[in-house]
């Protein structure tokens, strides 16, 4: 199969990660003769100094003419100072609305061999298995108005939390089908005891829900939510929420798999090419550095092989060598284990490769 893919690295570790992922999708190309050929194109902070804008209309139209997107991330305190609309983070809202990426699919899937690098105890953490479906085109991250103004004489500032009913039905929805090939059932996560939004959005669901009696629905405070997510993960299937709760819960969630460099994340487009990126951003703090995890990048380019090019043993296989690399004990610094040695990002690529290259050589 031949696929064309846009690649946006973006800022800080979001180049040597990206790297990381493209070099493991070569691999898989070579190995079921697959052609993939990569657009690369500017987005964030990098677009900003190159072009004066973190989102280029060329950079929209490659990914429009691409069949999937990948992206590593965006921002660094160079742009913390810009205006809102020069920020790097712009850019990637931009393009969230412009490609119509509604369902962010968050699976937080623990690995075995990662048991132990959890802050939590193995117990709690053994066999979580669940999916953060977040609204990634609305609520308080689009709504108008927003800014500041002088009110009265008072410096005064405003954010807009704001959805459309057909919005939350279409998250909802999915959320609902994805349960519906999981183990059927959907926590709907809301603030309905203060929020009229998280009122309405609870509306939604129950009236979604009676079109999936075989799912079962609960809905749960967002705060108690936070807490849940730490006492008892292994309750959740798919978790459903509005943007920002998403963001939030989604990192946190990140560390019961032993790091945020661990989240894949797929950008689900309701009528275009969707796009792929892991949950943590730029990580200035270690960005050129080559210590960055790449794995969530590289298995967000295994979620673009099975949701966006329908390739499942493809996606399966760069599961599979992500696994045997943890059980063999290789770790970049972020999840590493005293007295363990940490590896870097490039050496974590090569190990992932090696292990593709095994394992089609046993299949
Ligand atoms: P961050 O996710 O970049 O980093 C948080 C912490 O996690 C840091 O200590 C970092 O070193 C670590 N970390 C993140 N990814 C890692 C990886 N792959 N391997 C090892 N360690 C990793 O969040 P932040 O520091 O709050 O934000 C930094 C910048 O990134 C900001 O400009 C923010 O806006 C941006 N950001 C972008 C995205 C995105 O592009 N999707 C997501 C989140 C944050
Ligand atoms: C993410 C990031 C972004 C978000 C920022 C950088 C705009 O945190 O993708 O999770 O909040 O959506
Ligand atoms: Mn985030």
């Amino acid at each position: 199969m031949k696929k064309n893919i846009a690649v946006l690295r973006g800022d800080g570790v979001g180049k040597e990660v990206v790297k990381g992922a493209i070099e493991v999708l070569k691999a898989i190309g070579e190995q079921y003769d697959h052609e993939f050929s990569f657009q690369h194109a500017l987005i964030g902070g990098t677009a900003i100094d190159k072009e004066g804008t973190p989102l280029p209309a060329d950079t929209l139209e490659v990914c429009k003419h691409s069949d999937a997107v990948l992206l590593g991330a965006v921002g660094g305190p160079k742009w913390d100072q810009n205006p809102p609309h020069l920020r790097p983070e712009k850019g990637l809202l931009q393009i969230r609305k412009a490609l119509n990426l509604y369902a962010n699919v968050r699976p937080v899937t623990c690995f075995n061999s990662l048991l132990d690098a959890s802050p939590l105890k193995r117990e709690i953490i053994e066999n979580v298995n669940f999916v953060i479906v977040r609204e990634l085109t609305g609520g308080l991250y689009f709504g108008k108005p927003s800014g500041r103004k002088i009110e009265n004489g008072e410096e005064t500032v405003v954010d807009t939390l704001s959805y459309k009913r057909v919005e939350m039905e279409r998250i909802i929805e999915k959320s609902f089908e994805m349960a519906r090939a999981r183990k059927k059932k959907v926590t709907s996560v809301d603030k309905a005891n203060v929020l009229e939004s998280s009122r309405m959005w609870r509306e939604v669901a129950e009236e979604v829900a009676k079109r999936y009696p075989d799912v079962a629905l609960e809905h749960m405070l967002v705060d108690n939510a936070a807490m849940q997510l730490i006492r008892n993960p292994r309750q959740f299937d798919v978790i459903v929420t509005e943007n920002m709760f998403g963001d939030i819960l989604s990192d946190e969630a990140s560390m019961l798999t032993g790091s945020l460099g661990m989240l894949p994340s797929a950008s689900l487009s309701s009528n275009g090419p969707s796009l792929y990126e892991p949950i943590h951003g730029s990580a200035p703090d270690i960005a050129n550095m080559n210590i960055a995890n790449p794995i969530a990048t590289i298995l967000s380019a295994a979620m673009m092989l099975r949701l966006s090019f329908g390739m499942e043993d493809e996606a399966k296989a760069v599961e599979r060598a992500v696994e045997q690399v943890l059980a063999a004990g290789y770790r970049t610094a972020d999840v590493v284990q005293f007295p363990r040695k940490s590896i870097s990002t490039t050496e974590m690529t090569e190990r992932i490769k090696e292990a593709l290259v095994e394992d089609g050589a046993i299949s």
